[in-house]
């Protein structure tokens, strides 16, 4: 397995793990994870809409039970892979969901598992990215320019994984049994629909009663009363994880200079071209 250290990054399988934040043994014991038939994986690129997804599998799951009604609980059933390690997500309680932002293709696979997928608009996902690794602390690039970190994001090499390899993975199975691709421009459209759609992929049966609560747990507003930031920290505490930011689409035009608007949507066509749908997904 390709192992190469840098200062910043652990580069493993062309996938960079900040080395102050994750342990190099632990991700690799996370990529050798062997799934049991069941499990629940909740894949995507970082700043996707992860916790959104996280909290409506998991209301779902314990019947409406929000994150905060039982912290340790939802901790508990909501392991992340790459940060955790197999022997967490060997002893996590299930019912739950295994969060991961491992490109999609080096997901460990077993296909009587299911994989939910949220994909965004890269230009909310850069911002959002930006913003977040900005504001984490030790560990990460706290000080890194926008402009900066848009470069590396457009040539793949922030942390984590290319933005554009992962949602072209992704794409190639969104028909399989198995894999649910969902989009967070639809969640903010019609985050019912979504709902019943994972619900529907779950096998769970969904009220208009659980339905509507589960509208108000995973919103914007209930994580954030709920301070879903503070009380989700890392495990080591080294840094403070802000999930919850602004929660909108659209907010790249408040950043990205026209410029940085033609280059990403030029890179984007010529990354994606050879698939039409995805050519014109944010239009
Ligand atoms: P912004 O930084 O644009 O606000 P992830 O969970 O994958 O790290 O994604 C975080 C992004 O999703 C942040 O985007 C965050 O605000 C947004 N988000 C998290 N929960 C949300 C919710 N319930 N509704 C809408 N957006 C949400």
């Amino acid at each position: 397995m390709e192992v190469a250290n840098s200062n910043l990054f652990l580069n493993i399988k062309g996938m960079r793990f900040f080395s102050k934040l994750y342990n190099l043994e632990i991700v690799h014991s996370a990529l050798e994870y062997i799934p049991h038939d069941n499990d629940i994986f909740i894949a995507t690129i970082p700043k996707s809409g992860t916790t959104w997804m996280q909290t409506i599998v998991y209301a779902l799951l314990m019947n409406g039970r929000a994150f905060d009604d039982d912290i340790n609980d939802y901790k508990a059933s909501n392991p992340f892979l790459e940060m955790d390690g197999q022997q967490a997500i060997e002893s996590m309680q299930r019912p739950g969901a295994i969060k991961t932002h491992l490109v999609f293709n080096y997901l460990p696979y077993n296909s009587n598992a299911k994989y939910i997928t949220v994909i965004r608009n890269p230009k909310d996902v850069c911002v959002s990215f930006h913003r977040f690794i900005t504001s984490i602390g030790r560990g990460a690039q706290n000080d890194i320019a926008f402009d900066t970190f848009f470069n590396d994001f457009l040539a793949g090499k922030t942390g984590h994984v290319d933005y554009f390899e992962h949602l072209i993975s992704c794409w190639a199975h969104r028909n399989d049994d198995n894999v649910l691709l969902i989009l967070y421009e639809d969640m903010q459209k019609d985050i019912r629909s979504v709902i019943k759609r994972v619900a529907n992929f779950l096998n769970i049966e969904i009220s208009e009663e659980l339905l509507e609560r589960i509208v108000i747990v995973s919103s914007f507003d209930y994580l954030n009363k709920a301070r879903y930031n503070e009380k989700i920290d890392s495990k080591d505490n080294v840094a403070t994880f802000k999930f919850l930011r602004k929660g909108i689409t659209g907010d790249w035009r408040t950043v990205l200079s026209d410029e940085q608007n033609r280059r990403l949507e030029t890179c984007f066509r010529e990354k994606t071209k050879h698939i039409h749908e995805l050519n014109i997904l944010w239009d």
